[in-house]
């Protein structure tokens, strides 16, 4: 059977391209979208591809994840450092969690330094543009590969 991938993006993340370019790059969100759709191919990944800048959309996508989706990739944007109903939502849908970040949040202010999401996560991949996210596609497929 197929494994299938979601991969969920916070609020905002739908203005990449426009959006401080020089934080966040050039790259649109459908450009990743479309890197995404072409590594999960070439892995062998089903995978599913949302965004919502709305905090109860992104628990409501966290909960139907359980028994549907085998891996979740997770770019909470904003909501990283303030929702702890999407972390309680990801501890519950006891599907393994892979962070991702476009920036590298560590590098920029304080606030940005904690993330809920990590506390539920088995590793973040922040700093390297949109190419993070095909990086946890690949560890997604290592993850289904291994059990
Ligand atoms: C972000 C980092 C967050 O601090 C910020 O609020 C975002 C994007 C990133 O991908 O670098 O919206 O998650």
């Amino acid at each position: 059977m197929t494994a299938s991938v979601l991969v969920l993006n916070g609020p905002n993340l739908n203005l990449l391209g426009t959006r401080e370019p020089e934080t966040y790059g050039r790259e649109t969100l459908a450009d990743i979208e479309a890197a995404c759709t072409r590594r999960a191919e070439a892995l062998g990944l089903a995978v599913t591809f949302r965004q919502s800048n709305a905090e109860g959309e992104l628990v409501d996508w966290i909960q139907q994840a359980r028994g549907t989706h085998d891996v979740l990739v997770v770019n909470a944007g904003a909501y990283t450092h303030t929702s702890v109903a999407i972390l309680d939502a990801l501890l519950a849908c006891e599907v393994p969690v892979i962070e991702v970040h476009l920036s590298n949040i560590h590098r920029r202010e304080d606030f940005r330094h904690h993330s809920y999401v990590s506390r539920a996560a088995v590793g973040m991949i922040a700093g390297l543009g949109g190419h993070g996210y095909e990086l946890a596609l690949e560890a997604a497929a290592r993850m289904v590969e291994t059990g």
